[in-house]
């Protein structure tokens, strides 16, 4: 007897190539290597004590229950205003879900919204984990390549091309983006969205990031834009923002109809999100922390004024400023074309012969760049930079 075998879906679906690197540095720090990783994209503050202390409240009153599938009503409501404030988004309580991190949402609005077989674009460079996401769903990814030339902004023509091309019946937006750090235009995103309410897409549009910004780039959301609201699923939270990374929870908002479908198949896979996160995540939405948000701001402000300037003159390397999230994608296309090497091989040098560990473009779909998370302290950081002048200038 052959016992029992995955199926041909999850055969398709590869390991999250950025939790391999970290697993892979961890693996070699945990030998005793002294491994710098700008790998994982989880910031390295502390959940902010309030938050926190929300949720040991939450246990300690026995809030520790079941509650309704597409979250708690107040946490709901909390979410609807929280979206307004911050992001002009015009939601009712009950076209705001809860969910367990934005992978999970994405999840939700991908079962709700992908016909089996359809096609699904995905714009390059795209976080890791978007073409599994769509494949889950049973739809088919199509990625549009990266336009390093364009700041990794596409514009309308090239993705109205793609949308036929493909036959395409959704998009998948991410700004501001991992890993390139680009924030569009309102002009350029609703270029974007007058072509998916031309070509009649939905959008679904993972914001993250949405309030991680530098040198005065603005986060607009599709459905805040004419003609984007009623087909876009908006995925947003503090994950990022506030390292509630491991509290796994997030905002899912959209037209009624699409968040009740959301919820019902919420309730038949996962029942809710944590009860005792929801209860840290209505305080993060209602209670501000400008002192937090602006020590992180000054953090990663400074950190990225490092890169920039650091790589502006390492041979081979340029960085594109990116205007948002926390990463810098490298351009190493010279230094690769000089030495005949891909990026998948120059981030395994780094790794093996300095020790540092950074994601490889390909990952992304933007071969011959390399990915760095500056989510690390300034220390990290130079010490990163002189393993990588050191790997670029070797002869
Ligand atoms: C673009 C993007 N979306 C979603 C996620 C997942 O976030 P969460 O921890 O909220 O599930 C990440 C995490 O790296 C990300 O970079």
């Amino acid at each position: 007897m052959a016992g029992i075998a995955p199926n041909a879906r999850s055969r398709r679906i590869e390991e999250s190539a950025t939790l391999a690197i970290s697993a892979q540095a961890a693996a070699m720090r945990q030998r005793g290597v002294d491994v710098v990783s700008l790998g994982a994209g989880e910031p390295d503050f502390p959940t902010p004590g309030p938050i926190a202390a929300a949720g040991i409240q939450a246990i300690e009153q026995g809030n520790t229950r079941y509650t309704a599938a597409a979250g708690v009503p107040k946490l709901r409501a909390a979410g609807a205003r929280w979206l307004r404030a911050t992001f002009g988004l015009d939601y009712e309580p009950a076209e705001v879900m809860v969910c367990a991190g934005a992978k999970a949402a994405l999840h939700m609005a991908l079962a709700a919204l992908v016909e089996p077989g359809d096609p699904v674009l995905i714009l390059a460079p795209h976080w890791v984990s978007y073409p599994a996401l769509v494949t889950m769903a049973d739809g088919v990814p199509a990625v549009v390549p990266a336009v390093p030339e364009q700041g990794f902004v596409h514009d309308a023509a090239t993705i109205a091309a793609a949308v036929r091309r493909h036959g395409a019946r959704g998009l998948v937006l991410n700004f501001p983006n991992n890993p390139s750090g680009a924030v569009p235009t309102r002009a350029q995103l609703q270029a974007i969205v007058d072509v998916a309410r031309e070509l009649d897409l939905w959008l679904v549009s993972d914001e993250i990031y949405g309030t991680l910004l530098y040198d005065g780039a603005v986060h607009v959301s599709p459905a805040a834009l004419p003609g984007g609201r009623e087909r876009t699923l908006v995925v947003s939270g503090f994950t990022k923002s506030h390292t509630m990374t491991g509290w796994r929870t997030s905002f899912l908002a959209g037209p009624q109809p699409v968040i009740d479908a959301c919820g019902r198949i919420q309730s038949q896979v996962l029942g809710n999100a944590c009860t005792i996160s929801q209860a840290a995540m209505l305080t993060a939405c209602e209670v501000p922390l400008p002192d937090d948000q602006a020590r992180r701001q000054r953090a990663f402000g400074e950190r990225r004024a490092f890169l920039l300037e650091a790589l502006a003159d390492i041979p081979g390397l340029a960085l594109p400023a990116p205007r948002g999230a926390f990463y810098a994608l490298v351009d190493a296309r010279a230094l690769g074309r000089a030495r005949g090497l891909d990026d998948v091989t120059m981030a395994r040098q780094l790794l093996e012969q300095h020790r540092l560990a950074v994601v490889p473009g390909s990952a992304f779909a933007a071969p011959g760049f390399l990915r760095l998370s500056y989510a690390v302290s300034l220390d990290q950081l130079r010490e990163a930079i002189s393993r990588l002048r050191a790997y670029a200038e070797a002869k």
